[in-house]
């Protein structure tokens, strides 16, 4: 296995793995630091899960040995970037994909896992009922900062939910809205959310995402939602696979 490449291009920091493999690895032991950094500061962990599948072999790593016992799952809060509008239990849920890969395995507190509550009956009731729990959760009236969201990459260059020419990528005050993929509804951070993060951390791998990539890394491309994401006082970074970074120059 080569060693990951440091990159930094048009402002945008990312290191390229050879194989999606290699990124999972290297991204779960980079969580574990931060875990336990965020939690020897604060006495705890707020993150933020990312949906999809790029994230699952990361979560996947994070829940068997070495790094399940290293992560401080009692100080651990869990949090979902993006919600389906279907059941817990249906194989499109991001909920259902993070309780496999990782947070059915692990000793986390129930207590500690926010999933989103019944979005699929009423998509904007369970927007405004999420944020209503992250807020007091948070506790301190400000805009939560979480320590670390994961987020993923589509093609169109949506992150999140929020979906190119939407209406959610407008939202300036909510903290969580509803997002829309083809009309099907989605409950998604907003901007504002996610760039109060201390650390964004996207992670891409594939040839298919190269040209996003491309895009994200050469040029403004304010169409492109993840192009809006850039934290206000925290850092955004790239972990990329070489076949998603194939276009970088
Ligand atoms: C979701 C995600 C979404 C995802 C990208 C990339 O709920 O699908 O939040 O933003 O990160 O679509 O998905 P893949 O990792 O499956 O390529």
């Amino acid at each position: 296995m080569a060693p990951p490449v440091d990159v930094e291009i048009a402002g945008r920091r990312a290191r390229v793995f050879d194989a999606p493999a290699d990124l999972a690895d290297a991204a779960a032991r980079a969580i574990v630091e931060v875990a336990r950094a965020s939690v020897e500061a604060s006495g705890r962990f707020w993150w933020a899960l990312a949906g999809g599948t790029t994230p699952r072999a990361v979560y996947e790593c994070l829940a068997q040995p070495p790094l399940v016992s290293e992560m401080p799952w009692v100080r651990t809060f869990v949090f979902f970037g993006d919600e389906r509008a279907v059941p817990h239990d249906h194989p499109d849920s991001n909920f259902r994909m993070a309780r496999e890969a990782m947070l059915g395995r692990v000793p986390i507190p129930v207590a500690n896992v926010f999933g989103v509550v019944d979005p699929h009956i009423d998509a904007m009731r369970a927007a405004q009922e999420y944020e209503a729990r992250l807020r007091s959760a948070w506790g301190e009236g400000a805009i939560p900062v979480f320590d670390l969201v994961l987020l993923g990459i589509g093609e169109d260059g949506h992150t999140a939910s929020l979906f190119p020419g939407t209406a959610a990528l407008d939202e300036s005050l909510r903290l969580v809205t509803v997002g829309a993929k083809d009309n099907s509804p989605r409950v998604t951070f907003t901007f504002p959310l996610l760039n109060h993060g201390r650390r964004v951390w996207f992670l891409v791998t594939g040839v298919a995402k190269a040209p996003v990539i491309a895009r994200i890394f050469s040029e403004p491309s304010p169409e492109l939602p993840a192009a809006r994401v850039r934290p206000v006082a925290g850092e955004c970074f790239w972990w990329l696979d070489r076949a998603a970074a194939s276009t970088l120059k």
